[in-house]
């Protein structure tokens, strides 16, 4: 029997920090700058080129993530001594995975809903809608952003009450180094 490894795979790790720094940028922005932009302004198309192509890449990135996960082998789950937290933290890490897909899909669909790939990427020249609002997606997208900063939140406290109250050396798992 192989026995679990004391770091989790180096692609793994370049995955989760690069999607972390992608997804913290890509939340920052788009509640931020993204949304606060009127649909009128010229400037609203490149924030949105640009907002569209991070989204994808997420996308992209996060099943990549799932499937090195998958196909290396992880540490042992770190216990707390709670068996409750240990859970919380166990389905965390599942609903993070899953609600950036869900965040991606949502934004795919109000994209295409709202005609935004030919007059984003098309160049048809056509105008914006108005505003997004009126389109479902819009408020799946919205509601996503806001369950998905709250997972983030909960993630960091984990590992900062793994690293400092614990005191176990949780984060050296996910960083380089010998296996
Ligand atoms: C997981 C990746 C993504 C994240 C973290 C993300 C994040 C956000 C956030 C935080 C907002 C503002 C929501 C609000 O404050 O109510 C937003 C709006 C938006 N996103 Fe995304 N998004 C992602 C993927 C995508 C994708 C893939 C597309 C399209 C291909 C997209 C298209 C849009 C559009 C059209 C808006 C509306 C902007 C507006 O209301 O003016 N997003 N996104």
């Amino acid at each position: 029997m192989i026995s679990a490894p004391s770091r989790y795979h180096p692609l793994a790790v370049t995955l989760h920090w690069l999607l972390a720094v992608i997804l913290i940028i890509a939340l920052v922005m788009g509640s931020q700058v993204l949304e606060k932009i009127p649909n009128t302004d010229p400037e609203k198309i490149n924030a949105l080129r640009g907002h569209m192509m991070a989204g994808g890449l997420i996308l992209l990135l996060t099943l990549l993530r799932i499937f090195v996960r998958f196909k290396t082998i992880a540490p042992n789950p770190a216990p707390t001594g709670s068996a409750l937290l240990d859970k919380v933290a166990a389905l965390v890490h599942v609903l993070l995975n899953l609600v950036v897909i869900v965040m991606a899909i949502s934004g795919i669909a109000l994209a295409f809903s709202a005609g935004l790939p030919d007059i984003v990427f098309g160049g048809s020249g056509q105008p914006l809608p108005i505003s997004f609002q009126d389109f479902p997606a819009r408020a799946v997208h919205g509601i996503i952003a806001k369950v998905l900063m709250a997972l983030i939140v909960l993630h960091i406290v984990d590992a900062i009450y793994h690293q400092f109250i614990l005191k176990d050396n949780l984060m050296k798992r996910i960083w380089f180094g010998k296996r």
